[in-house]
């Protein structure tokens, strides 16, 4: 599969989204905020933040509140090009298994841009989930 490529520039305006999506994180239980912002083949971005529940499994993770959302309003053809995850701890924070998987199914040639354990890091969908899920 051929790599897509995103810009610095692409990157950075992607990384500024999630960063003020995060300040809307829903997070009373774990203090820990979440912004996500993903770039769509059709050049659109959609944010996300994590919400949690008192019910601590029913929270959602940032990521997936951004796709869940860029279907809401963009309806379901969504390719996702790119995501960047940030936090407000600044510490290393790629997207769970869950998030990997949600991210995969509309994004298979995805570039995910997070904090990792020595800086920023950026790292292809198929690397963080080897063998993901498909249906069709
Ligand atoms: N969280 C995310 O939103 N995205 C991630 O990639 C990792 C974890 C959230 C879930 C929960 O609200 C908090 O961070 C602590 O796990």
């Amino acid at each position: 599969m051929a790599r897509n490529k995103v810009s610095l520039a692409q990157r950075k305006s992607l990384v500024e989204a999630a960063v003020a999506a995060m300040k809307n994180a829903y997070s009373p239980y774990s203090r820990f905020k979440v912004g996500a912002a993903i770039l769509s083949s059709k050049a659109e971005v959609f944010v996300g933040c994590n919400v949690e529940n008192a019910s601590y499994g029913m929270t959602n993770c940032a990521e997936r509140t951004a796709i869940f959302s860029a279907i809401a309003a963009s309806g379901p053809k969504l390719e996702i090009r790119a995501v960047a995850v940030v936090n407000n701890k600044n510490v290393p924070c790629s997207p769970c298994g869950a998030c990997r998987q949600v991210i995969y199914e509309f994004g298979p040639d995805a570039v995910v841009f997070f904090q990792g354990a020595h800086g920023p890091k950026q790292s292809h969908i198929t690397k963080l989930l080897p063998e993901g899920f498909r249906l069709k």
